[in-house]
């Protein structure tokens, strides 16, 4: 790892006041121009994209999308240092503005490819990645994340994982405001079951002045949660049902 990585991301001028967070089968190139018309501001995030599909499959299939579409964040799936640096790359070549770690996914399938939340048990990991994806492009590489997994949900682990990964580099987490049970929940359960926890994030955004944190998780409506939480938002599939007050606001 790079001593000056830190530096590394200071192109990082995107703004994220408004986000529409990664939906697999949902956020893919038609849907993102769509909320493009009705959003001139909001950054897009795509599906997550495994490394393996990117590297050993149609990868133009996946990186292809609309100029009209940008900003645009790249979401990739892996937990392999250098194909990760590798998908960045294509990632940075096809005009996207972001690259984004997932290291929020709950699923089986995730986990058994040892990439997703399961990797919040793993920072020197993740701060790898993200070292050697920040070496190898000049856009900003960001990480989603959760609060905790299953018994390591401590704050104290919490602040390791944030401080390890944002030492190799990375300046934006994007925290989906519950933790994730491994073992005997559902993804769409991960999404509902653990309790919402706002005030760990609003912690962390205090212990971490110099970075950027951004919020997620049962953000309805953006006026509902704006009042608690004044900073960064991401809106995930309320965007499906209610798109035009969602995005109404930050068109301004
Ligand atoms: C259909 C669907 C697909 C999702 N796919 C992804 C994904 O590819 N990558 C990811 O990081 N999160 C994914 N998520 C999680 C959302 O990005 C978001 O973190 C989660 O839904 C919490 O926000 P909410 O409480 O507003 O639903 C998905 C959620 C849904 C409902």
């Amino acid at each position: 790892m790079h001593q000056d990585s830190t530096m590394l991301n200071h192109t990082n001028k995107i703004s994220r006041k408004f986000c529409v967070a990664p939906m697999l089968d949902w956020t893919d190139s038609r849907c993102r121009f769509f909320h493009r018309l009705i959003s001139a501001h909001a950054l897009l995030y795509t599906e997550m994209v495994t490394t393996g599909a990117l590297i050993h499959g149609d990868h133009h299939r996946f990186l292809q999308h609309r100029p009209e579409e940008s900003p645009v964040a790249f979401q990739l799936g892996g937990s392999n240092p250098k194909d990760l640096a590798t998908c960045a790359k294509m990632v940075e070549d096809y005009g996207y503005d972001e690259v984004n770690l997932n290291v929020g996914c709950p699923s089986d399938r995730v986990q058994n490819g040892r990439f997703g939340a399961c990797l919040m048990a793993e920072p020197k990991l993740v701060a790898e990645c993200v070292a050697q994806m920040s070496q190898t492009v000049n856009i900003p590489v960001t990480v989603k994340s959760r609060i905790g997994i299953d018994d390591r949900d401590s704050y104290d682990e919490l602040v390791d994982f944030i401080s390890t990964v944002a030492e190799a580099g990375c300046e934006t987490f994007i925290v989906h405001a519950r933790k994730a049970w491994l073992k005997g929940l559902s993804p769409k359960q991960n999404r509902e079951v653990p309790p919402l926890r706002y005030d760990v994030v609003h912690q962390l955004k205090k212990d971490f002045p110099h970075l950027e944190i951004i919020i997620n998780g049962g953000c309805s409506h953006p006026i509902a949660p704006r009042g608690r939480i004044r900073e960064r938002l991401w809106v995930g599939p309320p965007i499906r049902s209610l798109p035009t007050c969602t995005l109404w606001r930050p068109r301004r």
